[in-house]
C-alpha cells in the first residue's frame, strides 16, 4: 500500500516536472538556449508609452536596432524620454565575456547589460526571439507587445560560431548575402566563411587582376549545370537564376562577382552584426578560373584536371608568389577580420614532381615530396600574412606535409582517423566542420538535425590542456548542387539553428530542442525563409496490411496541410488533405507531404502498401541465445559483396550491434539467427545504417538501407505470427566512424529496442 500512494506521488511530481518544461519551452523558445535562465511569471508590455533608456553611448547602434525591432511589430519606435516603463540598457564591466549579458525582466522594467557592444547586441536577439513572431517580416502593427518575465545570464561556449557558404560553385547576390547575415544574427552566430574562389568561378574584384573577374567570374554551363537544370524541370529551385546568365560573344555564360566597394558594405553590414567575414581564396588548388585567366600561374601553362583534383599553381615560381601576394594585399586590406583562410586542400601535387623548377626548388630547400612542397608553399604564404598581422587558416589536409603550430586548422575529412588530435598536439587551433556531420550540402533526412546536435565540438582522445585549442565549429555550404537561394535556405535551415545551439549553449537537451525550434518555423516562414519543414513521423515507407492498413500522420504544426495523392503524381495545394485516419484496403503508393499556410511544400513522402499474409513461424527444438554473426575486415560497396568472401572471424552476439572490439576502418558484419516476436502482429522496423544494411525477416526483404552512405535511416514492415521467423541483418561500413540502429514498432508505438530475448539462433 505504502509503495503505491509513493509510487503515485512521484508519478504526479514526474507529471508536473514535465509539463513545467513543456511550459518552459514554450514560454522562452530561445535557440541557442541561454547558459542560465530563471523564469519569472507576469510579462512586460511594450506599447507607445514605453520608454528606451540607454546609459552609455558605446551602445547606441544596438539601441538603434533594437527600436527597429519594435518599430516593425509596433509601427513606431519606443519614446526615449517620459515617464512611461522602461527598457534600459546599461553599460556593466562586471560581465566579461565579450559577447556576455543579462537580460532581467519583469512587468516593470526590462534591464540589457553588456560590458561590450557585442554582449548588447546578442542580448537584442534574444529580446528578438522572446517577442511575438508576428514582429517579423511585413505584418500589421500591434498595440502592444508582450515580454514574458524572465532572468537570464548568457555567454557563449565558443569563440568560432561559423556558417560556410561556396559562391564560387554557384552565385548568390548580395541581397542574399545580407539576409544570410540577418539570420546568422538571430541564431548568435559570430563568423561567416565565404569561399570565394574556386575552379568554377573567382568572385571578388582584384584591382590589380582585373581578368580575375572579368574572365575567372563567367562559365559556359558545367557539368553541374546540366544536372541542376535536369532537376529544375520538376524543381524550380535547381533552376539557374536569370540575372546570373548572360551572353557574350554568342555564348551563354554563368556568373557573376561582388566588387570590392559592395563587399566592403557587406562587411560592415556584418560587422554591426557582430559577425566576422572570413574570406577564403584557396590555393595552391581550386584554381582553374584563376588560370584560365593567368596561364602562367600552372606549372605548365595549362589549366585542366589532374587525376583526381584540378592542376594546381606553380609553387616554384617566383612570379605565383608575388601574384597571390598581391591578391592577398587586396584581400587582407578589405576584410578586417584576424584569420585569412587559404584553402590549401585537395592539391593535385602529382604535377609537380615531373617539373624541373619543382625537382631544383625540393633539391635547394631539402624538400623530400610533395606534400612538403604544398608546405613550402603554405608557410611563405604564411610568413606572408603574418607580416600584415594576420593569422592564416586552412582546411586540415594541409597537415599531410607539416604545418606550422601558428596555423589554424578547419578540420573536414572525417575519414582520416584522428586528424584533431594530431593537430591539437601539434599546437595547432582547430576549427570543427566534419563532412559527416557538418557538410549541409549533403541531403538533409530524418536524422540530420539530431546528428548535427549531437556534435562533439571537442572530440575525445584531446587532454585537458588542448580543449582550449578547440576554438568552435562551424558548418559548410558547398554548392555545386546548389544553384538558387531557395535551395540554400532548405539545405541550411533548420540545421544551422541546432549547430548554433551546440557552439553557443555548449550543454544540450535535444527533446527541448525539439519543442522550442516549433515556434522558429513559423517565424522563419514570416521572415521568407524557405526552410525544410519538420520531418512526417511515425510511418514506415515501405508496409504492408493482411486485410486493410490505416495510416495516420500527425501534423507537425498546427498550421500546416497535409495533402496527398494515390496516382503516382507529387502533392499540390490543390490534392486533397490527408484524413486522420486513411484507410488503406488495396496494394498503392501513397503520397504525402505537409503545406505551410503560403503553400510551401515539406518533403514528398512515398509509402508504398503491400498485401501479405501472416509469415508462418518455424518450429525450433533447442534455439540458443543471440545471433550468430560473420565479420568481414574489408571494404564492400554493397551488402551482398559479403557473400563472395570468407569471414574473417564468426561470434554470437545479444543483439544488432557492432562489438566494441571491432576496430577495422571498413568492415562488414551478417547477423544470422531467428526473431520470436510474441504477438501476430504487422511489424515496423526502423534501420539506420551508416554506411550501408539490409534486413529480411521471415525471408522477406523489410529494409534496403544498402550501399555506402552517411546515417540514414529507413524502415519497412512484415506480417508475422507470434512465434520465430528467420533473421538476417546485413551491415557494412566503409570508413570514417558508423552508426548501426535497429528499432522496431507495433500497432504505431514510438519505435523502440529489440530485446535481447527475442533474438535466437
Ligand atoms: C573541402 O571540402 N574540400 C574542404
Amino acid at each position: 500500500m505504502l509503495m503505491i500512494r509513493y509510487s503515485f506521488l512521484w508519478f504526479a511530481l514526474l507529471i508536473t516536472l514535465h509539463l513545467q518544461a513543456q511550459e518552459l519551452t514554450q514560454r522562452y523558445p530561445l535557440i541557442p538556449y541561454p547558459t542560465s535562465l530563471t523564469p519569472a511569471s507576469g510579462q512586460f508590455v511594450i506599447t507607445a508609452q514605453t520608454v528606451l533608456r540607454v546609459q552609455d553611448n558605446r551602445f547606441a547602434a544596438e539601441a538603434s536596432q533594437l527600436q527597429a525591432l519594435i518599430q516593425q511589430g509596433l509601427g513606431k519606435r519606443l519614446l526615449t524620454n517620459g515617464n512611461g516603463p522602461r527598457m534600459v540598457m546599461l553599460h556593466d564591466p562586471a560581465i566579461t565575456a565579450a559577447e556576455g549579458y543579462r537580460l532581467v525582466i519583469t512587468p516593470q522594467q526590462v534591464t540589457l547589460k553588456a560590458s561590450e557592444p557585442a554582449g548588447m547586441f546578442r542580448a537584442v536577439q534574444t529580446i528578438r526571439q522572446l517577442l511575438p513572431v508576428a514582429i517579423e517580416g511585413a505584418g500589421t502593427p500591434q498595440k502592444s507587445l508582450s515580454l514574458p518575465a524572465v532572468q537570464i545570464q548568457d555567454q557563449p561556449a565558443y569563440g568560432w560560431r561559423g556558417m560556410h557558404l561556396d559562391v564560387s560553385r554557384h552565385f548568390y547576390s548580395i541581397d542574399y548575402l545580407r539576409k544570410f547575415i540577418d539570420r546568422l544574427a538571430l541564431y548568435k552566430f559570430n563568423t561567416f566563411h565565404l569561399h570565394l574562389t574556386d575552379d568554377q568561378g573567382w568572385r571578388l574584384e582584384i584591382k590589380a587582376y582585373p581578368k580575375l573577374t572579368r574572365e575567372g567570374a563567367w562559365r559556359t554551363f558545367n557539368n553541374q549545370d546540366s544536372v541542376v537544370l535536369k532537376r529544375a524541370v520538376s524543381d524550380p529551385d535547381f533552376d539557374l537564376p536569370k540575372p546570373f546568365i548572360r551572353n557574350q560573344n554568342g555564348q551563354t555564360q554563368y556568373g557573376g562577382f561582388y566588387t570590392q566597394a559592395q563587399m566592403r558594405d557587406l562587411i560592415a553590414y556584418a560587422a554591426a552584426r557582430h559577425i566576422t567575414i572570413i574570406p577564403e581564396i584557396d590555393m595552391p588548388g581550386h584554381l582553374t578560373a584563376a588560370i584560365k585567366a593567368y596561364p602562367f600561374l600552372s606549372c605548365t601553362g595549362q589549366e585542366g584536371w589532374g587525376k583526381t583534383f584540378s592542376v594546381p599553381i606553380c609553387p616554384c615560381n617566383e612570379p605565383t608568389y608575388t601574384f597571390m601576394e598581391t591578391v592577398l594585399s587586396e584581400v587582407m586590406a578589405l576584410f578586417p577580420s584576424e584569420y585569412v583562410h587559404i584553402g590549401a586542400d585537395e592539391v593535385e601535387k602529382s604535377t609537380w614532381a615531373q617539373l624541373q623548377a619543382c625537382q631544383e626548388l625540393m633539391k635547394r630547400q631539402g624538400i623530400r615530396n610533395v606534400e612538403e612542397l604544398q608546405s613550402y608553399f603554405v608557410h611563405r604564404i604564411e610568413t606572408f600574412v603574418q607580416s600584415k598581422g594576420k593569422k592564416l587558416m586552412v582546411w586540415d589536409d594541409a597537415l599531410e606535409g607539416g604545418l606550422k603550430p601558428s596555423t589554424a586548422v578547419m578540420y573536414w575529412r572525417s575519414w582520416v582517423k584522428d586528424v584533431p588530435q594530431k593537430a591539437a598536439q601539434n599546437g595547432n587551433d582547430v576549427v570543427m566542420t566534419p563532412v559527416s556531420t557538418l557538410y549541409f550540402d549533403s541531403p538533409p533526412g530524418i536524422r540530420s538535425v539530431e546528428n548535427v546536435y549531437n556534435l562533439a565540438v571537442v572530440p575525445a582522445g584531446v587532454t585537458s590542456g588542448q580543449t582550449k585549442q578547440f576554438l568552435g565549429a562551424q558548418a559548410n555550404i558547398w554548392t555545386e548542387y546548389i544553384p538558387t537561394e531557395n535551395r540554400v535556405d532548405y539545405m541550411s535551415m533548420p540545421r544551422m539553428t541546432a549547430l548554433s545551439e551546440v557552439v553557443w549553449t555548449g550543454k544540450k537537451d535535444f527533446t527541448s530542442f525539439q519543442q522550442r525550434i516549433l515556434p522558429h518555423f513559423l517565424r522563419m516562414e514570416k521572415m521568407g525563409i524557405h526552410y525544410r519543414l519538420p520531418d512526417l513521423t511515425g510511418f514506415a515507407e515501405e508496409n504492408v496490411f493482411v486485410d486493410q492498413a490505416t495510416l495516420r500522420i500527425k501534423k507537425p504544426l498546427d498550421s500546416y496541410t497535409l495533402r496527398y495523392t494515390t496516382d503516382g503524381l507529387l502533392p499540390q495545394p490543390t490534392s486533397p488533405e490527408l484524413p486522420a485516419e486513411l484507410i488503406i484496403t488495396k496494394p498503392q503508393t501513397v503520397k504525402v507531404a505537409a503545406f505551410t499556410p503560403s503553400g510551401v511544400r515539406g518533403d514528398v513522402y512515398a509509402l508504398r502498401y503491400q498485401q501479405q499474409a501472416y509469415a508462418t513461424p518455424v518450429p525450433l527444438a533447442n534455439p540458443k541465445s543471440g545471433l550468430q554473426c560473420s565479420y568481414f575486415k574489408a571494404y564492400f560497396k554493397e551488402t551482398n559483396l559479403m557473400k563472395q568472401r570468407t569471414a574473417d572471424s564468426t561470434y554470437t552476439i545479444s543483439n544488432v550491434v557492432v562489438p566494441k572490439s571491432v576496430n577495422a576502418p571498413s568492415f562488414g558484419i551478417q547477423f544470422r539467427g531467428y526473431l520470436t516476436v510474441p504477438e501476430t502482429g504487422v511489424y515496423s522496423f526502423f534501420y539506420t545504417c551508416d554506411d550501408g544494411g539490409i534486413l529480411r525477416i521471415a525471408d522477406r526483404m523489410v529494409v534496403d538501407n544498402d550501399g555506402n552512405h552517411f546515417p540514414i535511416e529507413k524502415s519497412g514492415q512484415v506480417a508475422l505470427q507470434k512465434g520465430s521467423h528467420p533473421f538476417e541483418a546485413d551491415f557494412i561500413e566503409g570508413g570514417g566512424g558508423f552508426t548501426l540502429k535497429l528499432k522496431y514498432s507495433l500497432n504505431g508505438s514510438e519505435p523502440m529496442d529489440i530485446p535481447d530475448s527475442w533474438f535466437v539462433h
